[in-house]
């Protein structure tokens, strides 16, 4: 009989501490994500967001923890102390990174590639994919963020909104099994921000596993199955939107979510 009520963790993450010198951002955090949700991290500035999702994919060495994705744990090494000094096989790390598709604030375009070769390059250099079908899958891709017409176009002729759509396919390029989102719309103006924010949305509704730092209360409210509310490196407040916004136990949380709102 095939077990179709198993569900899969997606990201699993074991009491991560990260330290910048003397400065500890996170100071334990732990969550597990199942195959298909929506994370949202919030809370203010410089309580760790970026910081948290770095460390998901390595960006930053977390200091200690543990952390699996797709059931898989990242293999570190350890200094005399148990901390962590990096990862133990660059090659895993690679093959990691390449299942989790991370869009920044400021979109990190490849700002002298047109827009198509900003998406195909890594499925055919680090995938493998080759250059006809990546061109036309990268088409597919723009199609559905609605920058089919820009395909030819340089990063710098295109609005924030743009760019920022076309990330998100870049990113979407490499059939991640996860999606990592670092305050996508935060640099945008304002009249910009509805069409990334469908854009994530629809993502979201084909079941892609999403964990999203952002400050959009109501879009995290309305696509999230998570909130997470971090406050100097720990998860002060944690469960549903329902609870996050109207029942936080959390009376920093309660601010948080009222002074944003
Ligand atoms: N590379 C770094 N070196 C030293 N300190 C860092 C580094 N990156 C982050 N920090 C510090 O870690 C803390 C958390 O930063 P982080 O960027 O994770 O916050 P954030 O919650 O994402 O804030 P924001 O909402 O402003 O983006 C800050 O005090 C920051 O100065
Ligand atoms: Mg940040």
């Amino acid at each position: 009989m095939p077990q179709h009520s198993q569900v899969n963790i997606a990201l699993d993450v074991h009491d991560l501490h990260k330290s910048f010198g003397d400065n500890e951002v996170l100071k334990g955090i732990s969550m597990q994500a199942k195959d298909g949700e929506v994370w949202s991290v919030i809370g203010s500035s410089g309580s760790g967001k970026s910081t948290f999702l770095r460390c998901l994919n390595l960006l930053e060495m977390p200091s200690q923890g543990a952390i699996s994705i797709a059931g898989e744990a990242i293999e570190f090494k350890y200094n005399s102390q148990g901390l962590i000094l990096a990862a133990q096989r660059q090659k895993q790390i690679q093959r990691l990174r390449t299942n989790l598709g991370m869009v920044f604030q400021n979109f990190n375009l490849w700002q002298h590639q047109t827009v198509i070769k900003n998406i195909i390059e890594a499925p055919i250099h680090v995938l493998g994919t080759d250059k006809a079908q990546a061109i036309d899958e990268a088409e597919q891709l723009l199609n559905r963020v609605g920058l089919w017409d820009k395909r030819d176009a340089y990063p710098m002729h295109l609005s924030g909104g743009q760019q920022q759509r076309a990330a998100i396919a870049r990113a979407l390029a490499m059939q991640p099994k996860m999606m990592l989102f670092d305050e996508p719309t935060s640099a945008l103006d304002p009249e910009l921000v509805g069409e990334v924010l469908k854009v994530i949305r629809g993502i979201a509704e084909e079941g892609k596993t999403m964990i999203m730092v952002t400050h959009e209360m109501r879009f995290a409210r309305d696509v999230s199955n998570q909130i997470i509310f971090l406050h100097e490196g720990r998860i002060e407040e944690q469960g549903s939107p329902q609870k996050v916004f109207n029942e936080s136990e959390s009376a920093r949380c309660r601010a948080f979510v009222n002074s944003v709102h």
